[in-house]
């Protein structure tokens, strides 16, 4: 079924003249030397003065893949989104580069029979996320690669660490993370990214790839990552949202907090990360202009797949208009600082960035 994105409103509503005295006006006109209109009269002085610019540079497209060969199943809460077997994400990661997207990102959809209390398969050299970088690595060396490490879609509990009579244990699990990074930058990893939010995972991950002569690979930190309802789709396409016990408030941040951001991103630097992520994107924009002010380094953030959600299921309806809405939501981040933001619409806004050529 082709997915109907939305239509201009501005088409069904018509705008209604207004009734209006010229003459008393051109005789009587308002004492304006200031009239802020004249730079937004036609499209080329709008283009020439606008000051943030969305560009494919900006994108990291994260796909989600899981076992088989040559199929594709659909997210039905991320509409237009699928889960790929290896050899599709291969296909996409080839369309990605093709549209100049610098980067993806890897997530898995790990068979359950897989997961078991500790996360075991994370650790597997052969794991599906492995699988998937060798195969695009192979096939399409020009992308960047970007995996998350967090334990979350290999734990039959549905946690990004290790639990134990209901808490998750915070070095236990780091010695885990640390682990698994290495175990994806054997694989060919460019950009590892932690997003399991446990204390002093990214000092440990550096440290443990430095020393195994990974200094290249670089740390992408979700420093300030909050506990969230807006993951939700997400945990149905990796299959975590049956099985997650409980929620992740001993270990995201809480909704409420500002400063607290701060002090998460000064520790990640501290630490060693390369880059900052701040996630969900929207609703925390707040977030990335102080985490940019302050600290001027590499930016991101996730417009997360309840974000995505949001926007499909309006322009589905025909309630706004979703082409529009994607690019005034991700033309917003990059006035809130971000130098690039991990999206679902990245390969559809990279095709209209292209036609406007
Ligand atoms: C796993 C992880 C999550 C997301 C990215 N990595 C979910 C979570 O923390 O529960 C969310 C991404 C999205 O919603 O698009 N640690």
């Amino acid at each position: 079924m082709a997915i109907k994105f939305g239509r201009p409103l501005e088409r069904k509503i018509g705008f209604v003249p207004v009734e209006a005295d010229t003459n008393e006006i051109q005789r009587n006109p308002l004492d304006l030397t200031v009239r802020m209109r004249r730079n937004r009269r036609s499209e080329w002085v709008r283009q020439m003065v606008r000051e943030h610019v969305l560009a494919t540079d900006d994108l990291i497209w994260p796909l989600f893949v899981m076992d088989g060969h040559n199929s594709r199943m659909s997210v039905p809460s991320m509409p237009g989104v699928e889960r790929l077997s290896v050899d599709q994400a291969v296909r996409e990661a080839e369309r990605a580069a093709k549209l100049s997207i610098p980067c993806i990102a890897l997530f898995p959809y790990t068979d359950p029979k897989l997961r078991d209390d500790t996360g075991s398969e994370a650790l597997n050299p052969d794991n599906l996320v492995c699988r998937a970088i060798g195969a695009i690595k192979k096939e399409v060396p020009s992308i960047g690669i970007l995996c998350d490490v967090a334990l979350d879609p290999f734990t039959s509990h549905g946690h990004d660490g290790l639990l134990r009579d209901g808490v998750i244990l915070n070095d236990e699990t780091v010695a885990v993370l640390t682990k698994q990074a290495l175990v994806q930058a054997e694989a060919g990893c460019d950009i590892i990214a932690p997003s399991d939010m446990m204390d002093g995972r990214v000092g440990a991950i550096r440290r443990a790839l430095d020393s195994a002569g990974f200094t290249d690979v670089s740390i992408m930190s979700y420093a300030a990552k909050y506990a969230s309802a807006f993951y939700g789709p997400f945990r149905d396409a990796v299959g975590t949202s049956k099985t997650l016990t409980g929620d992740k408030r001993t270990y995201q941040m809480d909704p409420g907090n500002s400063d607290e951001a701060l002090r998460e991103v000064a520790l990640d630097i501290a630490e060693g990360a390369d880059m900052i992520m701040v996630k969900p994107g929207l609703p925390y924009l707040d977030i990335v202009q102080r985490v940019k002010e302050t600290f001027a380094m590499p930016t991101f953030a996730y417009q997360v797949s309840g974000e995505y959600a949001m926007i499909m299921a309006a322009a589905q309806n025909g309630w706004l208009d979703g082409e529009r809405a994607m690019i005034e939501s991700l033309t917003a981040f990059k006035r809130a600082g971000c130098d690039g933001v991990l999206t679902y619409f990245a390969p559809r806004v990279a095709e209209k960035l292209k036609q406007q050529q």
